[in-house]
């Protein structure tokens, strides 16, 4: 399973967004990832559909909106009309969840499951089986730029040790904080999915960045693959932090 490279709109000039899409499509990205926020889930408020619509028409790329929202229900259709293809809620949601994901997946998006940094990642468990994509966040949700909660690391592992063990295909993913050392380590940690604002939007030369996070996260991954299978299983049992 190859790595997916995902730039976070939350990091570009928003005074020029089209551009940094044309930005994301020439940079050999394979996501385009939308942080949809609504200034009650999270203290802090992006943009919505109209703006999600706006920038369909000029990308073939994969859009994976991740609504950090207290009311997703209201803004699944109007995601998916505006031209998401995988939409992803937070399980901090409770009960809200498995009609969430239902209602996600009748539309005919991609599901995604988001955790954040303090929540239990036993809470996922339950939804495994009805999931493409288990996002961890790195940071508390809210705002880019922040540095990573390394504390999360242990969560990756234990959701990587999950989809073995069940043989299930969604990909695990990592938000926040996420730059050219970060990204290895959560890719040892078994992250293939590597979402990233500042780092890559940060850079001139997007394209480099891309290639650079690739790099690293796919040397990362096959190095412990090759040299510490014995230490990875011992890890999954709780016997190295
Ligand atoms: C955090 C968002 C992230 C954010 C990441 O609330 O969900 O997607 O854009 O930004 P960086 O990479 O700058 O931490
Ligand atoms: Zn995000």
């Amino acid at each position: 399973m190859g790595m997916i490279i995902a730039p976070s709109v939350l990091g570009a000039n928003f005074g020029r967004l089209a551009r940094e899409v044309e930005r994301v499509n020439a940079s050999g990205a394979d996501w385009v990832h939308l942080d949809i926020m609504d200034g009650h889930f999270v203290p802090n408020i992006s943009f919505g559909p109209a703006v999600v619509q706006t920038l369909r028409p000029l990308s073939k790329l994969f859009f994976d909106a991740h609504l950090m929202c207290s009311k997703p229900e209201i803004l699944l259709e109007p995601f998916a009309r505006a031209g998401a293809n995988q939409i992803d809620i937070h399980v901090e949601l409770g009960e809200a969840v498995t009609p969430l994901l239902w209602k996600i997946k009748s539309l005919g998006q991609k599901v995604g499951l988001v955790v954040n940094p303090p929540t239990s990642i036993s809470l996922v468990q339950p939804y495994l089986e009805q999931i493409d994509f288990l996002l961890i966040m790195t940071v508390n949700p809210g705002f880019g730029g922040q540095s990573p909660i390394y504390e999360t690391l242990p969560k990756i592992q234990q959701a990587h040790a999950w989809r073995r063990e069940k043989s299930l295909g969604f990909k695990i993913g990592v938000d926040g904080g996420i730059d050219f050392k970060t990204s290895a380590e959560c890719a040892c940690a078994g992250a293939d999915t590597f979402i990233s604002g500042s780092t890559l939007f940060g850079r001139p030369n997007l394209g480099a960045a891309v290639r650079k996070l690739r790099k690293v996260t796919e040397a990362a991954a096959a190095a412990t693959r090759k040299a510490a299978p014995l230490r990875a299983e011992r890890a999954l049992e709780g016997q190295v932090p």
